[in-house]
C-alpha cells in the first residue's frame, strides 16, 4: 500500500535538547498506527513536525508527497489534528467555534457540516453553551469535530481519549475505527493508554527519548519478543510437583494453573493430556496484550 506519511532521520532540538532523534518511521494510506511512548518521548513534537507547525533540524518528511513546512497551508487542508489543547475560542459556544473554523477552512455548505458534527459528537443540547463551561469529555468531542470539519484524509489524534469517561473513551475509539473503514482516513494516535488502542490500531510505532525503539503489528511484536508463553488453564484438578508430564508449571491459583509452554505449538498436546485427566474450563494465553510486549520491549532496548 502506498506510503502517504514518510519520515526519514529526523531531528528537533529546542534550547539545544535533542527531542527527536534520528527518527524514521512510515504510515501507509488506510492505517491506524499508534504512536506510542512515555511522557516527555517526543510525540506530539512528531505531530507537529508532520503537520509543518515546526521544522525539523535534519532529516526529510513527506506527507502525501508534501513537504510539511514549505506546502504546508495545502497540506493542512487535508489533515485533521487534535491537539492537548484543542485550540478553541472559550467565549464562543461549541456551535460558533464549529461555524468559525469551518468558514477559516472555507468549508461549502458548513451549516450542513456542523449540524452533522454536533450530532455526531453527542453536543447538539450543548451547542450554545459558551466553551469555556464545556466538561472534558465535551471539549474533548468538540476539538475533534473541529478536526473533521473538512473531512480530511489523515488524521492526527494526540491523546484523544484522555479525560473521557469509559463510555466516552469507547464510543470515540468506535467513531475512529468506522471513519477508518468507512472512509479509509489514515490515523496517527498518540498514546499512552495502551489497553484501549490494542485492538484499534494496526500496527504500532514505540518512540523513547524521541528516538525509534520497535515498529510492527501485535502479532509482529508478539512473534519477536514473546519467546515463551506462559498458558493459563482453568481446571479443577490438582497438580503436585513443579511440572505436569515435563510442562513446567509457574504458578498455581485457585482453579486455575500457569504452564510456560515453549510455542503454540505445544499447546494442544498439553490440553489434550489435561482433558484425559478432568475438566477443563478454559485456556488463555498470558502476557500477549500491547501492555506486555511494551514492557518487553522497553526491557530488550534499555541499555541502548
Ligand atoms: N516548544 C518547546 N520548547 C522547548 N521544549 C519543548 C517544546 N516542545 C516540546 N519540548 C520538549 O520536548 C520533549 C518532548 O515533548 P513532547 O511534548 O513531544 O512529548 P510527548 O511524548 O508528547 O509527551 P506527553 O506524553 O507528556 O504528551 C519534552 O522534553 C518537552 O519538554
Ligand atoms: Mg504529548
Amino acid at each position: 500500500m502506498e506510503k502517504v506519511i514518510e519520515a526519514k532521520s529526523i531531528s528537533k532540538s529546542f534550547s539545544g535538547v535533542k527531542v527527536i532523534q534520528d527518527l524514521s518511521f512510515f504510515i501507509r494510506s488506510g492505517e491506524i498506527v499508534g504512536l506510542l511512548g512515555p511522557n516527555g518521548s517526543g510525540k506530539t513534537t512528531t505531530v507537529r513536525l508532520l503537520n509543518g507547525v515546526i521544522t525539523a533540524d535534519a532529516g526529510h518528511i513527506r506527507v502525501v508527497g508534501l513537504n510539511p513546512f514549505t506546502e504546508g497551508d495545502t497540506l493542512r487542508r487535508r489533515c485533521g489534528v487534535l491537539t492537548e489543547s484543542a485550540g478553541l475560542y472559550r467565549e464562543l459556544s461549541g456551535e460558533e467555534n464549529l461555524l468559525f473554523f469551518a468558514q477559516l477552512y472555507g468549508i461549502k455548505n458548513a451549516v450542513r457540516r456542523v449540524k452533522e458534527l454536533l450530532s455526531d459528537f453527542q453536543l447538539t443540547e450543548h451547542k450554545d453553551k459558551k466553551v469555556s463551561i464545556y466538561s472534558t469529555g465535551m471539549l474533548k468531542r468538540l476539538g475533534i469535530a473541529r478536526a473533521l470539519l473538512h473531512k480530511p484524509q489523515i488524521l492526527y489524534l494526540d491523546e484523544p481519549t484522555t479525560g473521557l469517561d469509559p463510555e466516552g473513551a469507547r464510543d470515540l475509539l468506535e467513531y475512529i475505527k468506522n471513519l477508518n473503514q468507512k472512509y479509509n482516513v489514515t490515523i496517527l494516535l498518540c498514546t499512552h493508554l495502551l489497553k484501549q488502542v490494542q485492538t484499534l490500531c494496526h500496527r504500532f510505532i514505540f518512540i523513547h527519548k524521541g528516538q525509534l525503539l520497535e515498529e510492527g503489528t501485535l502479532q509482529e511484536l508478539e512473534d519477536k519478543y514473546l519467546r515463551e508463553l506462559s498458558l493459563k488453564v482453568e481446571t479443577d484438578l490438582s497438580f503436585h510437583g513443579q511440572s505436569f508430564e515435563s510442562y513446567p508449571i509457574l504458578k498455581k491459583e485457585p482453579g486455575a494453573v500457569v504452564f510456560r509452554v515453549q510455542n503454540k505449538e505445544a499447546i494442544p498436546l498439553l490440553l489434550r493430556k489435561i482433558l484425559k485427566k478432568g475438566p477443563l474450563y478454559s485456556a488463555e494465553i498470558c502476557g500477549r496484550d500491547l501492555e506486555t510486549l511494551y514492557f518487553k520491549v522497553r526491557e530488550a532496548h534499555k541499555h541502548e
